[in-house]
């Protein structure tokens, strides 16, 4: 039986998404692993269809017909996004590949360009290796400090401890809005408004959020922020950086090419204006297209009702895997989106993902890109279920359901 609440007609939205119909061991499909990746509606995949098969044209090369009309649609969901996040100019949107490149590239010229030795950066303790990882090769190049803020046991961060790591040393400030591990919420608008004392710009890693609530940076006032187009039931392989104007004027390109010069000789070379400074190459076209056929189906549905809807199937996974004997929760922070990592006793992780998969029911077992998570909690790895809008209370009984056959074979 599917679930219709009066805000959402979830039978209406499941079959705006051809992937749900997929049966795995000739079972069901029962996806929830849509923290790894989103599946893309229909128009989604149309809109990329569409371009390949009747648009396919470079941007902002040609005066040919097809190259005007793709530059046209590259630069209408460019507009998308802003709208969609509401920043204040066009040129604030950068495409890139993914969460990973856009926080790469803050790193790569922010970065290298304005930190120094004995400069200090801030980060969380459940940040995602992409949130780490290339902070501490600028810190091993530049001589910089990396400060890590903890988490209790809820997961939800220490205040007092941000507040003892923020000081003037700090230069840089980079935060996950919601872990992907977790599920915590962090409180992105209260770090910013702290952070603003010293007057250092903060990032804010988005790529779970952007699908769960509305995000508005200049309400945010958030210097950068980072997403990625297929965790937003849009394509893979391509993704947003935000920043502000006056920010991403004074920062040095990162890739040189095609598209982000103004005039090019052998003596000097000159930049071109924003965006496209930063978006070297021919871009993933159809990718940017497909994600603005993402943004238009998220608004068509609304956040009211996907946080509602949310809501509700998180306190009901939440309840029915506390009910499983022997399963603990990792993760159980007041403010908290539809993530649902446990372990089992005794059983590890991937065999729990394996048995469950013969079942039909996809989730995500291992590290999850957040080792430090972990080793806080002191396991090897997790099972993680992560829902979106188009799961229903019956997805989460058939992975209850798995569960208990998990526990069967171990007996
Ligand atoms: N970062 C993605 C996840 O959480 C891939 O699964």
């Amino acid at each position: 039986m599917i679930t219709t609440t009066p805000m959402l007609d979830i039978k209406k939205i499941r079959k705006d998404f051809p992937n749900l119909d997929v049966t795995v061991h000739g079972k069901p499909l029962v996806y929830l692993d849509n923290a790894a990746t989103t599946f893309k509606p229909q128009c989604v995949v149309d809109a990329v269809e569409q371009h390949y098969s009747q648009g396919a044209s470079n941007v902002h090369r040609g005066v040919h017909y097809l190259s005007e009309k793709a530059t046209e649609d590259f630069e209408g969901a460019r507009r998308k996004v802003q709208n969609f996040i509401h920043a204040k100019h066009p040129s604030e949107i950068i495409f890139t590949r993914g969460t990973t490149e856009s926080i790469n590239l803050v790193v790569q010229s922010y970065g290298r360009a304005f930190l120094k030795e004995g400069d200090e950066i801030i980060i969380t303790e459940m940040e995602h290796h992409s949130n780490i990882v290339p902070w501490q090769m600028l810190c091993e190049e530049k001589g910089c400090a990396l400060k890590v803020v903890p988490f209790n046991e809820d997961a939800e961060l220490i205040w007092e401890e941000f507040e003892k790591v923020l000081g003037p040393k700090t230069k840089f400030v980079s935060v996950v809005h919601i872990s992907n591990s977790l599920g915590t919420i962090n409180p992105i608008a209260k770090i910013i408004k702290a952070a603003r004392q010293y007057d250092v710009p903060v990032l804010v890693d988005a790529a779970q959020s952007i699908s769960h609530a509305p995000i508005d940076v200049q309400a945010l006032d958030c210097d950068f922020l980072a997403f990625s187009g297929h965790k937003l039931f849009g394509p893979t392989g391509i993704g947003v950086l935000y920043g502000k104007t006056d920010l991403l004027e004074k920062m040095p390109p990162v890739q040189g090419g095609g598209d982000m010069i103004a005039s090019v000789t052998f003596e000097k070379t000159t930049y071109n204006v924003l965006p496209y400074k930063f978006e070297a190459g021919t871009p993933h076209v159809a990718g940017v297209i497909g994600l603005g056929a993402a943004v238009d189906y998220v608004k068509s549905i609304g956040f009211d009702a996907i946080g509602e809807y949310k809501k509700d199937l998180l306190d009901y996974g939440t309840q029915v895997l506390q009910a499983v004997p022997g399963l603990r929760l990792i993760g159980t922070a007041k403010e908290k989106t539809s993530v649902l990592s446990f372990v089992l006793e005794g059983i590890h992780p991937h065999d729990i993902g394996t048995i469950v998969s013969d079942e039909g029911v996809a989730i995500r077992t291992g590290h999850h890109c957040t080792q430090p998570v972990m080793k806080h909690f002191k396991v090897p790895a997790t099972s993680r279920a992560s829902l979106t809008f188009y799961n229903t209370k019956e997805e989460l009984d058939a992975l209850v359901k798995a569960i208990e056959k998990v526990k069967d074979v171990f007996k």
